[in-house]
Order: structure tokens, then sequence, then C-alpha cells
């Protein structure tokens, strides 16, 4: 039987920043669904309970150079799927997950990581033998440095094969040179040939060329992350690669993201009833302050406030789009400059735009299915998942035309623009809003929107493909 190992730093509902989460609850599932044998790798946050947990390895000791890291190894199960958490209090037991309340990054980001990464090569040899180690983003690249250096010899790890996929290329683990001592990577990894990038270390780098194989999260990204455009730097080395590169659309969660039988909405909706969606509408209007007014088409916003997420468009065109007839909400948290730019906009908007800037797991559910237009102008966006979301309840996306959401956006449903300006985004949102005025193609809008299949079953069977392929292929 086929057994892969999933190492990553979210994982939903038990640690969630953003869609990373969801694919690692979702991915597994859909792959032992298939028939393969998946654990996944995380580590254990101040948020996650131990209470359904049981202890796998007491005082597992880690050393990077002269340091110890002991840590205990937890396993539950969620959904199937066997989830091993690393607990080490005095890396994951903070408030945070990546960065502390104030919004920096933990400045031991390398070493928590690190100690995350050396974690899953030990369950590898002691708890958990998988032929396939599937690393995800720059938090799990060191799995794949240490086991092609420090442990290149160790007969553990020489038929294993090593897959990283990229979520999202702006994020790349890049640190000082100092980190090579901390988190005791071996000196001959520092060249520009693995893991040097401009007197810094780069960690998602050396992975990216020490990997067996290189998966994103969709075909366009696949592509657009070889050009200087998007490739943040790397475009390179993503090219040096591109034959051991594939570009997988995610898939979502179709059980948990179902508006038939979501409890978090006020009522149950589905294809041929769409009732429940009208209470969602009202009900949300409510929730930011507003008299229910559904002739005004809703327009809504579930995001991380980074720059990524076109936030600087929306900004560009905020006076003419709020003179409109319409309403916005939006739903998010992240930099400070974002959460200050939409505050003001809140107060000077308050009959037509409304913000929460918190994280909030049920509110993101009732948005999305209470808004009829779904806003997602990314500037750049490997897969995106709320836009699949939105369609599956029913909510009309407007998104730029790049990475995913260029993948799972069509015409006949969505409205796309490409040109990265705020006038071809204003461009579009007039196009849905008019669209909105007319009811009897905008029902049909929904039912296409309703109709479409972005379940996990296709993405897995790829990457089950691809797992196959690699176990079968010889060792290079
Ligand atoms: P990214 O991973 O770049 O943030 P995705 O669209 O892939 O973008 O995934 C975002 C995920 O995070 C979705 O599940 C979305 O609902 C969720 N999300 C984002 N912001 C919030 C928030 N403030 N509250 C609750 N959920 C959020
Ligand atoms: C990253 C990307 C997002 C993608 C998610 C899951 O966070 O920004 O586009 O959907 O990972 O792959």
């Amino acid at each position: 039987m086929l057994r892969v190992l999933m190492v990553a730093s979210e994982m939903a509902p038990l640690a969630k920043v953003g869609g990373l989460a969801d694919v690692m609850s979702g991915l597994p599932r859909a792959l032992t669904q298939l028939g393969v044998e998946t654990a996944v790798v995380i580590p254990r946050y101040r948020s996650i309970s131990l209470r359904e947990a049981q202890r796998a390895f007491h005082g597992l000791r880690i050393w990077l150079g002269w340091r110890p890291y002991d840590c205990d190894i937890w396993v539950l199960t969620r959904n199937g799927v066997p989830v091993f958490l690393v607990d080490q209090p005095a890396l994951f037991d903070r408030e945070g997950t990546y960065q502390d309340p104030s919004g920096n990054d933990y400045a031991d980001n390398h070493v928590r990581f690190a100690v995350l990464s050396r974690a899953a090569l030990e369950i590898t040899r002691y708890l958990f033998r998988p032929q396939i180690i599937h690393c995800h983003d720059w938090q799990a690249a060191p799995v794949i440095l240490y086991a092609r250096s420090t442990f290149a010899l160790d007969p553990t790890f020489i038929a294993t094969r090593f897959v990283c996929t990229i979520h999202n290329l702006g994020y790349q683990g890049i640190f000082d040179r100092s980190a090579l001592v901390d988190m005791a990577l071996e000196p001959s990894l520092w060249t520009e040939g693995w893991i040097e990038f401009y007197g810094r270390v780069n960690l998602l780098k050396g992975a990216i060329l020490l990997a067996d194989h290189l998966t994103t999260v969709s075909p366009t990204y696949a592509r657009e992350i070889q050009t200087p455009a998007h490739g943040h730097g790397l475009e390179n080395i993503v090219r040096q690669r591109a034959d051991a590169l594939v570009g997988i659309l995610n898939g979502i969660d179709d059980e948990y993201w179902n508006p038939e039988q979501d409890p978090h909405l006020p009522a149950p909706y589905n294809q041929a009833d769409l009732s429940g969606k009208r209470i969602a509408k009202q009900q949300l209007m409510r929730e930011y302050g507003w008299e229910p007014d559904l002739s005004l088409p809703l327009l809504g916003m579930v995001s991380r406030l980074v720059q990524q997420k076109g936030l600087d468009l929306l900004e560009a065109i905020s006076d003419q789009l709020l003179e409109r007839q319409l309403r916005l909400v939006v739903l998010g948290t992240g930099e400070a400059r974002y959460e200050q730019l939409l505050e003001r906009l809140a107060t000077s908007y308050p009959e037509k735009f409304a913000i929460r800037i918190t994280f909030d797991e049920a509110l993101a559910h009732r948005v999305i299915a209470g808004c009829d237009i779904l806003l997602m102008p990314s500037q750049y966006e490997p897969c995106g998942l709320t836009q699949m979301y939105a369609m599956r309840y029913g909510t009309i996306p407007v998104v730029h035309a790049t990475g995913g959401l260029a993948d799972s956006v069509s015409e006949d449903v969505g409205f796309r623009f490409t040109e990265y300006t705020p006038q071809a985004l204003l461009e579009a949102i007039d196009r849905a809003v008019t669209a909105f005025t007319e009811p009897e193609a905008w029902q049909q809008r929904i039912q296409r929107a309703m109709s479409k299949d972005f379940s996990w079953r296709g993405a897995a069977a790829r990457y089950l493909e691809l797992y196959e392929r690699l176990v079968q292929s010889p060792m290079s």
C-alpha cells in the first residue's frame, strides 16, 4: 500500500491562517478515500487541544548542532487521517502561528520549522514509514534539505521520494546567514547552487532544487512562477526544474463547504431552493448593522489583508465604487495599513461599507453565503479557495484572471478582468452589478456556479498518479 507523510505548518480546523490549512485537511482525506495511507505532521500550537490525542513518543531529542530540542509526539485522528503533533512548548506554545500579537514574525521561525522538519524525519524513522514525504511551503522545506545532506547516507531515507508543493512563492523562508548555524544546516548547502540567495539563506530555493518533484496549486500559477512578474526572484530556479513541476488545481471539501448542511448558516439552501440564501443575505446585512434590503447588490470579501490580495486596487476605486447603489462587507485581518484603510472607509461610508477585522470561521461562511458577489482582485493568486467556496454557495466571483482564479472562474459564471488596474476592476464590478439587475439571467448564473464540481476527487487522483510514478521511477 502507498504511504504518504505530509508535513506542513497548518491544518484546518486545528490551526488555520489561510488556504494551506484547508488543503491540509481536504487533500489527505481525499487520498485516504483513494486508498493511500496518508498521515500529516504539524506543530502542536497553543490552540490545539490534546484532549483526544495520544502520546506516541515521549522525549524525542532533536539536536540542532549543540542545542537539544526535546519534543513529545502526539497523534490524533481527523477524518480518518492520523495527525502527528510535534509538541515543543518553548517553540510552539505561543499566541500566534507565525507572528506575535503585534504582527511581527517570530525571530526564531527558522528554528521552529527546522525542529518541525527534523521531527517529521524522526516520525518517519520510528512511527510512520512512508514511501513519499510531501512537504508544503517553506516551513517544511528543511525536511528535504536535511534528508539530502545531513541524512544523505541514512538508510531510512534512501528510497524515500520527496515532493514539494509551492502554495505561494511570495513566502520563501529567507533568513540571515546565521540561520545556517541555528538550524545546523550542512555548510555544503551554502552555495548559490543550493540555498544561498543574495547573501541570505533561502529554504524554499533549496527544496525546489532538491525535491524529486514539485507541484503548485494551479496550472496557470505553474507557468506564472517561471516568469519575472511572478517568480519573486526564483523564476530561473523554478525554470531549471520545469520538467519536474506540475500545477494541480486545489479542490475544496464539498461536505464541509455545503450550503445544504452548513451549521454556520441561518437556513440551509440548495440549487432547487435558494430561499435560505436570501435569509443569509438579510441576516448578514443586519449583522453588519444595516436594514436588510434584498434589492441592493451585496458585495463581499473574505481575505487575509495583505498586498497580494489586491487591496491597493480596492483603495484606488473606493470612492467611485461606494457612490454606486450597492453595499460591501469585508472580513479579514492582516497588515495594519490595510486594516486602517478599511476602517477609514467604513467611517466615511457607513451606509455602504462595513468591515470586521477578525478571524472568524463562522462569519466567513455567512459572508460567503450571504453575499451576491465575492471580490477577489488578487494581484496574484496561486490557487485561491474562497472563490470556489463562493460558487458552491451561489455567490458570483469577480476576479483578476491570474493563477487559480483564472483556472477556476469561467466567464459563464464569474466576471474576470485581465489587466491589473483599478479601472479594470471597477469595470468588472460594474458588469457584475449590472448583471445582478436582471433577475432571471442572474438566477441562471447562480445555477451554473452551483453546478460546478470543485471537489478534491479529481485533484487527489492527480497526486496519486504522481506518487505512483515517483515510487516506480529509478532513483536519480
Ligand atoms: P490564502 O491562503 O492566500 O489566504 P485562499 O483563498 O486559498 O487564500 O484561502 C483563504 C482561506 O482563509 C479561506 O478558507 C477563507 O475562508 C479563510 N479566511 C481568510 N480570512 C479569514 C477571516 N478573517 N476569517 C475567517 N476565515 C478567513
Ligand atoms: C496559499 C495561496 C492560495 C492557495 C492556498 C492553498 O495560501 O495564497 O492562493 O489557495 O495557499 O493552496
